[in-house]
């Protein structure tokens, strides 16, 4: 980091230096090196591999794995490098049993077994690594800060110090930060502005496949996916996730069902949308939602409610994406809506066909983005049918597609509800 000059009153001792402020043009832009961390799933939602001097939060549930990607990729990254690996929750014995249950290699990783911030800096210094892993956040304690370890103040200030540690050594470093649903600890959300990138490993305790979804990037996209299933012998990548989420399931005929091409980051992503919904005589009508917002699931509701005439405003309604993934476009209002059509009047939609839409608030089907790329997807998995938005069709070469192009909600269930 450049050093800045001294700020406050003494006009007179001012040295500027030279060469600044810089003109944009001649800034060094060469791509920063980075290191791949052998796990392309990783890679994928960093952009690319390790920024050296790079602060990463993997933010997520506790128990949903952030240790264990963190080992794992430890583990790879030290069969070219150093990396030092502090943990506040285990002891030394535990990271061991572990690294040995997921038969990893470490002879390149130093382990240490400590939460004081001062000795963490020291070790730093010492082992000079070039990635480092704090596990996590919330146990470690920087000495000046008098309020409890997890605390807001303890937090921030830890996170400022290894930010400064990553910039003066060039060392990249992964801050672990749990999470609660709620959201009630003082956890990752206070720092993500402090560091470069953030990425919420997320996904179903009760499944085992775990997404990895970057939140913040400075040195990549955003929303882009890493797909894992946890299996005994720790995180496995997967690398066609299409075919992992419609393998699980027999092509479902059943009412409610409906499939959906979403590009989350920079993936086509087949995904199945259930939705249920059932008469409810009593009481306050119920309203779940998994994987959806559930403010845009209320949206539609309203949609099929006053543009289509399905009265289903005192109905119970569930909505669930299988397989654990969030979808956060709105090109999967479409897949929503008919889903909650099909179990509304009882008719499936048929079980060779992809749906994929926006939903305008008068009932109109809008265009997506890279219709294409969606449909290929389709097509690879062996879907027949597609229905899309009127507009924005071009010229595809999707020879074994039939497509259906509709303007309105009303179309949409009419061609996908012959039955
Ligand atoms: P962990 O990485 O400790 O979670 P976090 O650091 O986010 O709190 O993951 C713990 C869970 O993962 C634990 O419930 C057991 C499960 N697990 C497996 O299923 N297989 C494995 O090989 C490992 C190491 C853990
Ligand atoms: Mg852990």
């Amino acid at each position: 980091m450049e050093e800045k000059p001294p700020s406050g009153n003494s006009k007179s001792k001012l040295t500027l230096p030279t060469d600044f402020p810089k003109l944009l043009s001649q800034v060094d832009m060469a791509e920063e090196d980075r290191y791949p961390t052998g796990i392309n799933e990783l890679d994928r939602v960093l952009g690319g591999g390790v920024v050296p001097g790079s602060l990463v939060l993997i933010g997520g549930d506790p128990g949903i794995g952030k240790s264990t990607l963190l080992l794992q990729a430890a583990s790879s990254l030290s069969t070219s490098g150093k990396v030092l690996y502090i943990t506040g929750e285990e002891s030394l014995r535990q990271v061991g049993l572990r690294a040995g249950r997921l038969g990893l290699k470490t002879n390149e990783i130093y382990l240490a077994c400590e939460t004081n911030l001062e000795y963490i800096s020291e070790y730093i210094k010492k082992v000079s690594p070039r990635v480092a892993v704090v596990d996590s956040i919330q146990t470690m304690v920087h000495p000046d800060v008098t309020s409890a370890p997890g605390s807001v103040s303890q937090v921030r200030e830890v996170t400022a110090k290894l930010m400064h540690h990553a910039k003066e050594h060039g060392t990249s470093i992964f801050i672990v930060g749990h999470v609660t649903k709620e959201g009630t600890i003082a956890g990752p959300r206070v720092l993500e502005h402090m560091v470069d990138t953030v990425l919420y490993f997320e996904g179903d305790r009760h499944q085992s496949f775990r997404v990895l979804r970057t939140v913040k990037n400075r040195f990549g996209s955003t929303n882009e996916l890493g797909i894992f299933e946890m299996q005994g012998q720790g995180l496995v990548e997967i690398e066609n996730p299409s075919a992992m989420f419609m393998a699980r399931h027999p092509l479902s005929t059943a009412p409610g069902s409906v499939v959906v091409p979403s590009i989350e980051g920079t993936r086509p992503l087949l995904v199945e949308i259930q939705a249920l919904v059932s008469s409810n005589s009593y009481g306050v009508p119920r309203r779940m939602t998994t994987g959806v917002d559930h403010n845009r699931v209320a949206l539609i509701m309203a949609v099929l409610e006053k543009r289509v005439g399905m009265r289903m405003g005192s109905s119970d309604a569930y909505v669930n994406v299988v397989g654990g993934v969030r979808l956060l476009e709105p090109a999967v209002d479409l897949a929503v809506a008919l889903s909650l059509a099909s179990s509304f009047r009882d008719a499936a939609v048929p079980n060779d066909m992809v749906v994929v839409g926006e939903v305008g608030l008068t009932g109109e089907v809008r265009p997506v983005t890279s219709l294409e790329r969606r449909l290929k997807e389709a097509e690879g998995m062996g879907f027949k049918k597609a229905l899309v938005p009127c507009t924005g069709i071009k010229k595809m070469s999707l020879p074994d597609v039939q497509l259906y192009s509709i303007d309105t909600l009303v179309e949409a269930i009419e061609v996908a509800l012959q039955g």
